[in-house]
């Protein structure tokens, strides 16, 4: 085998209610990556269509992450052994950085995925996800994993834990679809962390704790009433909704026309919603059209259903 292509989703983080802990995987959009083993050692990223992103390697995020991969496997794989291994990278960048569906995690996610396959699975879903999330410190500033986990493993995940890194793989319906609306302002997560209170309420965490717990209930048993009470944030959204073009009337508007619920898609700009079904989903992703069409804002718009299965990928031979 030459190389691998690899097909890394866009995901939505935080769920309304699970900021940090939550996050799904989308259909579409996702980026597609080509990934050579080579012999020459160092990594080589040859090649960014679709948008502008870091050349200098230390900032680059597909760069640092299959860095730290690299670095593992050499600590295992006695060095010597194989001591002139190399990676040579090219990215199509379908998803915008910046956009809050998880661009930095796609391009992460989707290299450590298959630096694996091409050094023949020395590592877990759970090792992945680590050397992701470096990925993540490098765009962000933190490690976060509720974008990289859904894209590496598919579906909903949860993040129960950071230290040790617990995530599990939560039950997705097939029916349920998500609208994206992604204004093309710029908002950088960062920033987007950095005004957030670092202590809250007692009343808002208890409602926090049992809206998660009852959204992966709803998840679990399909209940769809369940899932569209449990998507209220009371301790994030508040103070980020400030950033985000028509926010509050995205939202009413899209749960008019039947949207389940939803919020910000990770740190945004990015607005997702859930719905029941696809015919729900296009009807809400049109709402978000119109509400965004009487704005002086440009803005791109998405209909997917959930990826249950994460990255995928193909021989290049
Ligand atoms: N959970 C992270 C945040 C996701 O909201 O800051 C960033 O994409």
């Amino acid at each position: 085998m030459k190389g691998v292509k690899i097909f890394a989703p866009a995901t939505v983080a935080n769920l309304a209610c699970g900021f940090d802990v939550i996050g799904l995987a989308l259909d579409f959009p996702e980026d597609e990556i080509f990934l050579y083993k080579s012999n020459t050692p160092g990594i080589h990223i040859h090649k960014i269509h679709g948008t502008s992103l870091p050349t200098d390697p230390k900032k680059n995020v597909a760069f640092v992450a299959l860095q730290f991969l690299l670095k593992k496997y050499q600590q295992i794989e006695n060095f010597h052994k194989e001591k002139k291994i190399g990676f040579e990278i090219e990215l199509i960048k379908n998803i915008h950085p910046g956009s809050g569906i998880g661009s930095s995690a796609a391009s992460a996610a989707g290299v450590v995925f298959g630096a694996n396959i091409l050094l023949g699975n020395p590592f877990n879903k759970n090792q992945l996800i680590r050397f992701a999330m470096e990925g993540e410190r490098i765009a962000s500033g933190s490690a976060h994993a509720d974008n990289v986990a859904p894209a590496i493993m598919g579906g909903v995940t949860l993040v129960r834990s950071y230290n040790p890194l617990d995530i599990t793989k939560i039950h997705a319906p097939s029916e349920l679809w998500v609208s994206i609306i992604h204004p093309q302002i710029e908002i950088k997560t960062s920033d987007a962390r950095e005004i957030l209170k670092q202590k809250v309420l007692m009343t808002d965490a208890i409602h926090q704790w049992g809206n998660v717990g009852a959204l992966i209930a709803g998840l679990y048993q399909e209940n769809y009433g369940l899932i569209s009470r449990s998507l209220e944030d009371r301790i994030v959204e508040p103070i980020r909704a400030t950033l985000i073009p028509a926010f509050y009337e995205l939202k009413i508007k899209c749960k008019e026309i039947g949207a389940l619920g939803g919020g910000i898609s990770g740190s945004g700009p990015s607005v997702f919603m859930l719905s029941k079904g696809n015919d729900i989903a296009k009807k809400v992703t049109e709402v978000m059209n119109r509400v965004y069409s009487t704005l002086k804002v440009d803005y791109k718009t998405y209909t997917s259903p959930i990826n249950q299965n994460g990255v995928k990928w193909f021989k290049i031979i």
